[in-house]
Formats: C-alpha cells, sequence, structure tokens
C-alpha cells in the first residue's frame, strides 16, 4: 500500500497498539508524539507474526545463544560495530542475553506508551531503576533523590551505593524551593523521584521540577512511573514533550504491565535520546541487566494486550474505594489521585484513563482506640484480621491481579528510621492498597467488615491469642 522509504504518519490509540504492537527494527523514531516509519514497509506491526494461510499469530524463536562466526576476520568485523541485521550495536546474537527479539519488541511497546524514543528491559524494577542511575554518572556524579520512595530503592541509594562512592542525597521534591537550596548546594548529575510516590502517593510537581532541572542544567530526572503506569500518566507529555532531553522513564513491569503472570518480574528502563542506545545496551550486557527472553514472550502475549483494560478497570475499582474510605469514619485521610487534594493535578496532568490502582489511607487513632496503644493495637490487628478474615492479602508486593494490604510502618519502610518515616508521612496509621482484578462491592465489603473487627477489643484480643498460639483460630 505504501513505498518503501515513505514516511508514514499515523497515531494509533495506546488500548490498540497494546493489543497489535508498534513496528521496531531499530529504527523507528518517535516525534511530536507519533511514530515515523522512515524504513521499511509499513504495516500493522502485529505483536506476533501473523501467518495469513491459517491465521495464526507466533513469535519468531528466541534465537537465544552464541552467535556462529565464520572467522575471525568475521568477529573483527562485527567488534567494529558493523551491523548485523539492522541491530545497531556490533553482533546480536553474541549472547544469550544479547539481542532478543522478544525483549525489544517489549521494549518498543513500553517506549511507545511512553512517548520516549527507546529503552530496555531488565530482570526487575529495581535493576531497571539501578541501570538508570548508574548508566552515564561521571565519577564523582551526585545524585538527589526523592523521599518517601521504595525502600529498596531508598536502601540501594542511601546504603548501597554509598559504599562505592556514589553519593545519593534525599531531598524534598515537594517543596521546589527546598529541593532547589540543595540543588544549589550539591550540584546534582541526576534527579531521581516517584510520582505518585511509594507508600504515600504523594504527587511531585513534575513540571516545577523539570524546569528546576533544566535551570541549573541537570543532565538527569529520572522518573520511576510504575505506580501511575504509562496508560494513565506520560511523564514526557506532562513536561511538553522533554524539549531539552533529560527524562528518563523507569518501570517496574512486575505490577501493571505483566498483569497475573505469576513468577514473571522484569522492569524497563528508557533512553533520552536514540543516540544512547548502543552504549545503553554495551553497558546493559556487561552489567547483565537483561530480561529473560522467555518473560518477555509470556508479557507479550498475556499481559500487554490485556494492560489497558486492566489498568482502566483496576482504576475503576480503586475509586470506588477511595470514595468509601474517605467517607469511612475510622478513616483520617486518603491520598488518592482521583481525589481532593490530588484530583487538580491529576485531572490536569493525567491522560484522563483513570486515576491509578493504588491509594494510601491512614486510619484515624481517636476513632479506633481510647488512648494512642489502644489505637497502635487496633492499627496493628486491621493488617492481621485483613490476613486471617479476608481475601484480600497482606502483603508488600503491589500485588499483580490480587488486591494486597500493606503498613509501611510496619512492614515495608521498616528499616527507615522513625524519624525520617515521620518526616516523609509514614504512619503506623497508614495503609497502602494496591487494587487488584477483584470486584469493588467484595473488597468493600471486607473492608468494612475488617474496620468494625478492627475496633472489638474482645476480637483483638482473640486475634493476640491466636497469634500466640499455634492452631486454627475459632472465631
Ligand atoms: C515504585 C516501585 N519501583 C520499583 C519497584 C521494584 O520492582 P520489582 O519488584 O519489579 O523489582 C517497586 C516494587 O514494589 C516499586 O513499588
Amino acid at each position: 500500500m505504501f513505498n518503501k522509504r515513505q514516511k508514514v504518519s499515523y497515531k494509533y490509540s495506546d488500548q490498540t497498539m497494546c493489543v497489535i504492537g508498534p513496528q521496531y527494527d531499530g529504527e523507528c523514531k518517535l516525534d511530536s508524539n507519533e511514530i515515523l516509519w522512515e524504513k521499511g514497509e509499513f504495516s500493522r506491526a502485529p505483536l506476533h507474526n501473523y501467518d495469513q494461510k491459517t491465521a495464526t499469530f507466533e513469535f519468531p524463536s528466541l534465537e537465544i545463544g552464541g552467535f556462529g562466526f565464520q572467522s575471525i576476520t568475521d568477529f573483527e568485523k562485527i567488534a567494529k560495530k558493523k551491523k548485523v541485521s539492522g541491530y545497531p550495536f556490533g553482533a546480536k546474537n553474541l549472547y544469550a542475553r544479547v539481542g532478543l527479539p522478544q525483549n525489544e519488541k517489549l521494549a518498543a511497546i513500553i517506549s511507545y506508551l511512553e512517548r520516549v524514543p527507546g529503552g530496555v528491559v531488565t530482570p526487575s524494577g529495581v535493576s531497571a531503576s539501578h541501570l538508570a542511575v548508574l548508566f552515564n554518572l561521571p565519577k564523582d556524579g551526585v545524585i538527589l533523590h526523592s523521599s518517601p520512595i521504595y525502600d529498596c530503592t531508598r536502601a540501594a541509594h542511601e546504603h548501597i551505593f554509598s559504599k562505592y562512592n556514589i553519593k545519593s542525597i534525599s531531598s524534598d521534591f515537594l517543596d521546589p524551593q527546598k529541593l532547589e537550596e540543595d540543588i544549589k548546594k550539591y550540584k546534582p548529575y541526576k534527579l531521581y523521584c516517584e510520582s505518585p510516590a511509594n507508600p504515600t502517593m504523594m504527587m511531585i510537581d513534575l513540571p516545577k521540577i523539570y524546569d528546576l532541572a533544566v535551570k541549573y542544567g541537570i543532565k538527569e530526572l529520572i522518573i520511576d512511573n510504575t505506580f501511575a503506569s504509562p496508560i494513565i500518566q506520560k511523564p514526557v507529555e506532562i513536561v511538553k514533550g522533554d524539549p531539552h532531553k533529560i527524562l528518563r522513564i523507569v518501570h517496574s513491569g512486575t505490577k501493571h504491565f505483566t498483569g497475573g503472570l505469576d513468577g514473571v518480574c522484569w522492569g524497563y528502563c528508557s533512553l533520552i535520546d536514540w543516540k544512547e542506545f548502543s552504549q545503553m545496551l554495551i553497558f546493559q550486557k556487561d552489567m547483565g541487566y537483561n530480561m529473560s527472553g522467555i518473560d518477555a514472550d509470556a508479557v507479550l502475549h498475556h499481559g500487554i494486550p490485556t494492560l489497558y483494560s486492566r489498568v482502566r478497570e483496576q482504576s475503576k475499582t480503586a475509586l470506588e474505594i477511595a470514595e468509601f474510605l474517605q467517607k469511612h469514619s475510622c478513616v483520617k485521610f486518603v491520598n488518592y489521585p482521583g481525589l481532593a487534594p490530588f484530583k487538580k493535578s491529576a485531572d490536569k496532568y493525567y491522560t484522563g484513563e483513570g486515576y491509578g490502582s493504588i491509594l494510601y489511607f491512614e486510619l484515624n487513632e481517636k476513632k479506633i482506640g481510647k488512648n494512642q496503644k489502644e489505637a497502635l493495637q487496633a492499627s496493628e490487628a486491621f493488617g492481621d484480621i485483613i490476613a486471617l478474615q479476608s481475601f484480600i492479602g497482606l502483603g508488600v508486593s503491589l500485588g499483580k491481579m490480587h488486591t494486597l494490604i500493606q503498613n509501611s510502618w510496619f512492614m515495608v519502610h521498616r528499616f527507615m528510621s522513625e524519624e525520617n518515616k515521620v518526616k516523609v508521612g509514614i504512619s503506623p496509621y497508614g495503609w497502602r492498597i494496591a487494587v487488584g482484578a477483584e470486584n469493588s462491592k467484595d473488597l468493600i465489603h471486607d473492608l468494612s467488615l475488617v474496620m468494625e473487627l478492627m475496633k472489638d477489643e474482645n476480637y483483638r484480643k482473640k486475634i493476640q491469642k491466636y497469634k500466640k498460639e499455634i492452631g486454627k483460630p475459632e472465631f
């Protein structure tokens, strides 16, 4: 239908792109939020190869394994970065971890959804985060990171990187004035943040932080967009296309992209500029931050085509739960992008496809106990009853299709100092819910029941007794 090399510009909706998948031959670029196919025949580029005769979809074999060379001269040519099958760096199948077509396709899809020039997929969200931090970081390059933040990220920045003289300092990204003071003081090379933040769901004013980064010549602004997903929030669009080319997006693929695939864990790190691609691949190869091709294949078949529908549906459920909690007498406040005071900013910057599937709320200590001791017991009992009496899980992960609840004071952020937890708004009464694919009525039913049971002193005693004993509780 189209001539080769003819530029074709058309923007499919994200929903359709999640099903058909964007073309990716190492040459396609994103421009003005539209894909420009600069090379090759334009086609609908299905996620998997489509066989017209049998009407089946399949993907080329994983091509895992070493590349066979004809001679040492052959290898030398490749080492001089001659292209192999259009692959932009050296030999495509040099090792089992390099050049897997499934991984490239998966990275292309997330890059399309994020409106970035490209990216790579990694074995976990945490490794994607490390890749983003370490790639391009000069010796003595300083990082400022937001707080609160996913606690393994915090631990890496504050305790691990520091051992190797990589200085990452916690700063207040919710207060641009304070952040500006820190920028002047520490002259960071990179800024690193999450928005909404784990666990408190605080939303950072991304355009303001972006402008500050540009003003002070900061080379990279890394944003962990896991909580929202690109279906809900596209940071590149929020900062009007990233004209200064400083935005790097990272993701844990484990929650939204993967869907219900148990045992599949992965992450994504974007390129700021297409020119980085070869260097990023080499860095990734040398550090071993490569996702399994078999996992990528499973995500392409199951996670991505259902992504859009899942995120929208889970967002609707999360909004219903947030509204229920907000009206509940035992709840002090709910932090959720779909509720005031966050809604104004979400309506301005989000894509309009919902407000996300994660929320944070705080129990009202005055309503759940006669004194602080009793209130603390009640908050702890809330988690125990969730675990014992509800189909909702008590768990620190984001839960995929299964709703999970966790309390950062006692659980994920347990190893952060109490002083710092208080400073960033993490309280013993605060609970994060990662909403799954269950029916909202069932979730609200169980939450409501647990709130009642939590306040009942006799019930709490039974729970305590059970926790001390081994055996089945008699409720
Ligand atoms: C915001 C955020 N980023 C990254 C991660 C790490 O992801 P993974 O478990 O895929 O390594 C998590 C995990 O919960 C997270 O909440």
